[in-house]
């Protein structure tokens, strides 16, 4: 984790190895004019030849041959101010700080651009000082990061270099430093996400992957149980169970639990998708790229990142974590097409497809989280392939038996940087996965709207709690390339929306001073909305 500073420095006297400066397509910023003119119209050049326009996440490094402080200079462009949100901001900075980072920049002075908060705001409205700043510093550490998880040293001891170094010269807001604090949290937990997608599943077993949340949370302050096969046993979690039955790795349910708000406060339970890998059991997948389903606890892994991450911010809201973890295997025991489960809840499952895991093992994932607690259910999963048709790998799908609830992680969403869309669940979707001989089947009888079908089965797993599923099988991992303005490879998704989230349930009164009806629900949304949307949040909210 590099250093980071705020300092009064300017463009001209920055020492570090490189500046950052930012514009807008529509004409060049006053710093990058000012370091247009310290290079004798370099940029200008380049802006009148069309070499440079400012389009989003263009990113030129000039050398600055003595003229600056610094011996280069990045100019990023932001693309158009009208289109510039948080996801984008973050992005623009995050493929800036992966570029550097490959230069062999060590260390970088980024120059604050005002027009940023002007554009954020549409012109009108309080700049968003912590928005900007949160953003810009997260971007950059997640550039920061190196995939090559599993590469040994070179001859010098180092696999690529890092940046070591970062400073702030200019930016504005209440108390820039607490707000660098916080990303650098943030970029650590979605940093440690990523990891653990990227990790390969013979190094990433159910078991090691509780042991290293274990040792992650040393000190943290959470409570962490790990369930294991006896116990599974025990609590009749027969959905797991069942998709663990083809592998020989035994599987777990990690279990967290966060009390940092008032005991009669409502509590956030997440759950998340831990399969480690993916083979599809008996109804086997290609061979094709089957290697990607080592990312198939990305849900997961958001889930415990995010665990650690409220914990280390003290965020003052009650949160449960629960991630049910095997390998989905087609081992000489295991599960098969027309095998029926009984979960934890008691509900049956007939199998129809064994490759339709993920839902499986949230239902006892849900369950558990209902048995420790949880008033409001968000799962998180790499779900369907059928997300990715839909959505690609920008945009994460949201699916909810709660409009309000679903707002609220829409919020959280906008604010981490984070993108979200809502897939209808028209009652008409209900029947699609009745079954003759269980409570509900695992799969449709057509393909149609299979991300949908997932989550009208795992609706039948969260009672009357109100619940939002994020289907994140697109935007877990982008790996197709036509996204060229969305960082490629692992992304994190979605562990900064669900500190956003749970900072918004450390907002929430008492469930019983509301209670938890919907009318209550609907007072405390609409006290939420008024504190978003009317005065600029205090430090503490954003
Ligand atoms: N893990 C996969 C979904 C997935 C696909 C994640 C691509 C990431 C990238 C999931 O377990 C799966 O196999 N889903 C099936 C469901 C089908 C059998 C109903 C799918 O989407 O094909
Ligand atoms: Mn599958
Ligand atoms: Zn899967």
């Amino acid at each position: 984790m590099p250093e980071i500073i705020v300092t009064a420095t300017d463009l001209a006297g920055a020492s570090t190895d490189a500046v950052l400066v930012t514009t807008f397509e529509d004409g060049l910023s006053p710093a990058v004019l000012q370091a247009d003119a310290a290079l004798g119209g370099a940029i200008s050049e380049m802006k009148e030849a069309s070499e440079f326009t400012g389009r989003f996440a263009q990113r030129p490094v000039l050398r600055t041959l003595g003229r600056l402080g610094a011996k280069r200079l990045m100019v990023l462009g932001l693309g158009k101010p009208a289109q510039l949100d948080s996801y984008r901001l973050l992005n623009a900075f995050w493929l800036a700080g992966g570029a550097l980072r490959l230069a062999g920049v060590r260390s970088v002075t980024v120059v604050a651009d005002p027009a940023i908060a002007v554009a954020l705001d549409g012109g009108h409205g309080p700049a968003r000082g912590d928005e900007i700043v949160r953003a810009v510093v997260t971007g950059l550490l997640l550039g920061n990061w190196d995939g090559g998880v599993t590469k040994t040293v070179d001859e010098d001891g180092t696999r690529d270099k890092l940046i070591e170094r970062v400073e702030l010269t200019g930016f504005a807001g209440d108390d820039v430093d607490a707000v660098v604090a916080e990303a650098q949290v943030l970029a650590s937990a979605t940093n440690q996400v990523r990891t653990w997608v990227t990790t390969p599943s013979n190094r990433l077993t159910p078991t090691e992957l509780a042991a290293q949340a274990e040792r992650l949370f040393q000190g943290s302050g959470l409570e962490v149980e790990v369930l294991r096969k006896a116990d599974l046993e025990r609590l009749g979690m027969g959905a797991l169970l069942g998709v663990a039955q083809g592998s020989e790795e035994p599987p777990v349910m990690i279990c967290v639990r966060w009390d940092g708000g008032r005991p009669g406060q409502p509590r956030l339970g997440l759950v998340g998708k831990g399969i480690t890998f993916d083979t599809g059991g008996i109804s086997i997948k290609p061979a094709g790229g089957m290697e990607m389903m080592k990312t198939d606890m990305g849900g997961g892994g958001a889930v415990l990142g995010a665990m650690w991450a409220i914990a280390t911010l003290q965020i003052p809201a009650n949160v449960v974590g629960i991630v049910p973890a095997t390998e989905n295997m087609p081992g000489g025991r295991a599960y098969k097409p027309g095998d029926v489960l009984t979960s934890r809840s008691g509900k049956t499952i007939e199998v129809l497809n064994t490759d339709a895991e993920g839902r499986i093992i949230l239902a006892d994932g849900l369950a558990q989280a209902r048995e420790m607690g949880a008033t409001h259910l968000v799962d998180v999963a790499t779900l369907t392939g059928a997300v990715i048709v839909a959505l690609g790998h920008a945009t994460t799908g949201l699916m909810t038996n709660d409009a309000r609830l679903g707002a609220l992680v829409g919020q959280a969403a906008a604010r981490a940087g984070d993108r979200v869309s809502e897939l209808p669940m028209f009652p008409e979707y209900d029947v699609c996965l009745e079954s003759q001989v269980a409570d509900v089947a695992n799969i449709g009888a057509s393909r149609a709207a299979g991300s949908i079908s997932a989550a009208v089965f795992l609706r039948e797993f969260v009672g009357d709690l109100p619940w939002v599923h994020l289907d994140i099988a697109g935007t877990s991992w982008n790996d197709q390339g036509e996204l060229k303005m969305v960082p490629s490879g692992p992304s994190g998704t979605p562990v900064r929306t669900f500190v956003h989230l749970a900072r918004t349930f450390a907002s929430l009164p008492d469930a019983d001073e509301v209670g938890m009806g919907s009318a209550g629900q609907e007072r405390v949304v609409e006290r939420w909305r008024a504190d978003v949307d009317g005065e600029p949040a205090g430090p503490g909210e954003k």
